[in-house]
């Protein structure tokens, strides 16, 4: 008897947390989850265009059914922007970022949408025979019952945005697909859409992409000099023809030339670094990959720029040309279909070391 009183107990426990957490969960689909940006307003080059672009994907209309990525090598900017943008729109955008450890996964999705522990909740599908409910697990299901409401409130979808799905590629692939289908699903009956941001470059064909590139030189030197002080010109002019418009190299030269170190010591420092991928990637001298390595940067010196078949055509085997792409020194824009050097640093090295 006073086992199946404990039970009910835990029944009606897990249920009112159930409850509890819909009525949580609606409240915060209504206000969006406004995700903090940690670029200081005084540090960030504003990116009205992109701002604009992902503004449209975060509004969607009543009959929106496709879903989206938004790609971009490392380091690009990404976060930030997709921060910005959400916050910008609020209403109906939940930011979720996916954890590098994947056991933390649960607790992203719980943070994002304010879940208390669903761990007792688990309790319902073990009485029921049914295999343990993943904390995740359970918060998509919710996210999917908070759509509805807010379609129905709203007349249009609200909007799921995955922030590093990159960690998902390789580590579980398995989590991945299961996203994947439940946002091709979820747009086809224009319930939600799912915006996945990745710094991965394979995606699937089938998704809407945008792809947030390196700030334009313009913008690079407005960063160096107004925003973080380097007054002289021509520093600021030898940082931009060392790293490019690559957000996240010119913040760290910036932090550390403003930190004292000089510029000839900053240069090696990334040269060395470009030293170690192209090691790692097997293209140095006497490495498996050096000689069609070496052709295929000698091409991109000269053109900038390949088109994916072009850049294949230079292996014998597909799958040495994918493990390169993969390496971090070329890299491919699938928005236009070509492959370029990863960054500026890998192309100041390759032209004035390499060779
Ligand atoms: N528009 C901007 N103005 C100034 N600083 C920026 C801007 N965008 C990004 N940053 C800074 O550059 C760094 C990298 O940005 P962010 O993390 O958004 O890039 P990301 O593309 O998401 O990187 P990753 O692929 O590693 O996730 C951060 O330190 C961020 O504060
Ligand atoms: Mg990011």
């Amino acid at each position: 008897m006073g086992k199946i009183l404990k039970m009910l107990g835990d029944i009606l426990f897990a249920l009112s947390i159930n409850l509890y957490n819909q009525r949580c969960l609606n409240k915060i689909v209504e206000k969006g989850t406004r995700p903090v940006v940690e670029t200081s307003d005084d540090e960030l080059i504003p990116r009205p265009e992109i701002i604009e672009r992902l503004k449209k994907i975060f509004q969607p209309c009543k009959s929106q059914s496709s879903y989206h990525m938004v790609c971009g090598e490392h380091g690009t900017g990404k976060t930030t922007l997709i921060k910005i943008a959400s916050n910008e729109v609020g209403c109906g955008v939940i930011y979720v970022d996916i954890p590098a450890n994947l056991e933390e996964l649960g607790e992203a999705f719980g943070r994002a949408i304010n879940f208390a522990s669903v761990d007792h909740v688990s309790l319902l599908g073990r009485l029921m025979d049914k295999p343990k409910i993943s904390e995740w697990g359970s918060a998509i299901r919710a996210l999917d019952y908070a759509s509805e409401v807010y379609k129905a409130k709203h007349d249009k979808p609200m909007v799921i945005v995955y922030d590093n799905i990159s960690h998902l590629v390789h580590k579980n692939p398995d989590i991945l697909d299961i996203l994947q289908d439940n946002a091709k699903h979820s747009a086809d009956d224009r319930k939600y859409i799912t915006v996945f941001v990745s710094s991965e470059g394979s995606v699937p064909r089938r998704m809407q992409l945008i792809e947030i590139g390196d700030l334009t030189e313009e913008e690079s030197m407005d960063y160096l000099v107004k925003k973080r002080g380097i007054k002289n010109i021509k520093d600021a002019e030898k940082i931009y023809g060392l790293v490019g418009g690559r957000i996240v190299d010119l913040k760290n030269v910036a932090d550390d030339f403003c930190a004292g170190k000089s510029f000839e010591v900053v240069k090696q420092d990334i040269l060395m670094e470009v030293e170690d991928k192209l090691r790692t990637a097997n293209l140095l001298k006497n490495y498996q990959h050096y000689e069609v390595g070496k052709h295929v940067m000698n091409v991109l010196l000269r053109s900038k720029e390949l088109s994916r078949i072009a850049y294949e055509e230079f292996f014998n085997e597909p799958a040495e040309a994918h493990e390169i792409l993969e390496a971090n020194i070329f890299s491919y824009h699938p928005e236009k279909n070509i492959v370029t050097f990863q960054s500026r640093s890998v192309e100041f090295y390759v032209k004035n070391i390499f060779y």
